[in-house]
């Protein structure tokens, strides 16, 4: 954890973990051997720490933000299980994943057992609110995943259909991470409406650049392979501007390396995604993102908790994994 913004919520933060871990057990002894798998290769965790932050920033003072992280966190695990059979995905936070390992089917069904562990530990929570919000996020997500199959292998996608594709299928559990928080503090309308925001501008930047990575960062940083989006065809913001910005020669290039999928046309591909600002275009959009996301927690009330979220956002551009 070399960033300082855990460092606020250190003790919450371990909390969480050790909840987490507790509440992997199953009477199916190869449920507890995969969830325990995915789980125990960590991850970043921002979801349960973006809870915490904005439980802490509108002053709570109880323990069931320690829940709500982990609720967050399982869903997203769950999505990581289903999302990586979708993608055909082989390496997930460092090693081989789930379905590469066992199969899809493993992959799946583990991802729904930690979907409905999540709900029965939010119902435990007990806020109506908090669970209108998870639910509706839920059901938002799994839309986003949907409609972006309808992107598949097309090269005339729209960043419009982009943009809606990524605030439904990253940037809403983003949101409703920092949502749910303020909520269960009974913060202000005022407040819960700025985190609301906030975190959907931090999702926004965070899949941008999570784009721009499975192009410009490498295996060993991310745990994760690169050029995945590509080799199942999908167009994401550097493609799109290429496209739009490209000569004839190069949208033909797009065209036919996105209906095909070939690894070896990535290189030819990075050149025009660069000569055309693609790239540019795509951090530079990330970078407003997080603008929006920092002056949306702008009016909370000052505290090193909203110090911490001032330093997530800019994270969010700047990591390299
Ligand atoms: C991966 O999220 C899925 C996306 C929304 C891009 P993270 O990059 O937060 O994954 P972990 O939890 O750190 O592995
Ligand atoms: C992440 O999209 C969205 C969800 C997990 C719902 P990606 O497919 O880009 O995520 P990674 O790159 O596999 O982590
Ligand atoms: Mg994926
Ligand atoms: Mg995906
Ligand atoms: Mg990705």
């Amino acid at each position: 954890m070399k960033y300082p913004f855990y460092a606020v919520v250190r003790e919450d933060f371990s909390s969480v973990d050790q909840l987490i871990n507790d509440s992997l057990t199953s009477r199916v002894p190869l449920v507890e051997e995969i969830a325990g798998y995915i789980v125990e290769a960590g991850g970043k965790r921002l979801r349960p720490l973006l809870v915490l932050l904005a439980a802490k920033s509108c002053g709570y003072t109880h323990d069931l933000h320690v829940n709500l992280a982990a609720v967050i966190e399982f869903l997203h695990t769950a999505m990581l299980l289903h999302d990586d059979v979708v993608d055909e995905s082989d390496l997930r936070r460092g090693r081989k994943t789930v379905n590469a390992e066992w199969g899809n089917p493993q992959s799946v069904l583990v991802g729904d057992f930690l979907h409905s562990r999540a709900f029965e530990m939010m119902v435990e929570i007990g806020n109506m609110r908090v669970m209108e919000i998870l639910s509706k996020a839920t059901n938002t997500i799994a839309e986003g995943e949907v409609q972006q199959l309808g992107n598949i292998r097309n090269p005339e996608t729209s960043e419009s259909s982009y943009m809606e594709v990524i605030s439904r299928k990253t940037a809403m559990l983003f949101e409703a991470a920092s949502h749910s928080g303020a909520v269960l503090a009974g913060a202000p309308l005022k407040d819960e409406e700025a985190l609301q925001a906030y975190g959907l501008h931090l999702g926004l930047a965070f899949q941008l650049i999570d784009d721009i990575l499975d192009y410009e960062g490498t295996t060993a940083d991310l745990g994760k392979n690169v050029g995945d989006d590509f080799a199942e065809g999908k167009m994401t913001l550097p493609l799109i501007v290429a496209m739009r910005n490209g000569n004839a020669d190069q949208r033909e290039f797009i065209s036919n390396a996105i209906l095909q999928g070939e690894l070896s046309d990535m290189d030819q591909l990075m050149i025009i995604v660069r000569e055309t600002g693609g790239l540019q275009y795509t951090i530079d959009m990330a970078a407003k993102e997080v603008e929006r996301a920092i002056s949306a927690i702008e009016t909370l009330p000052h505290s090193k908790f909203r110090d911490a979220m001032i330093s997530l956002a800019k994270f969010a551009v700047e990591r390299n994994y």
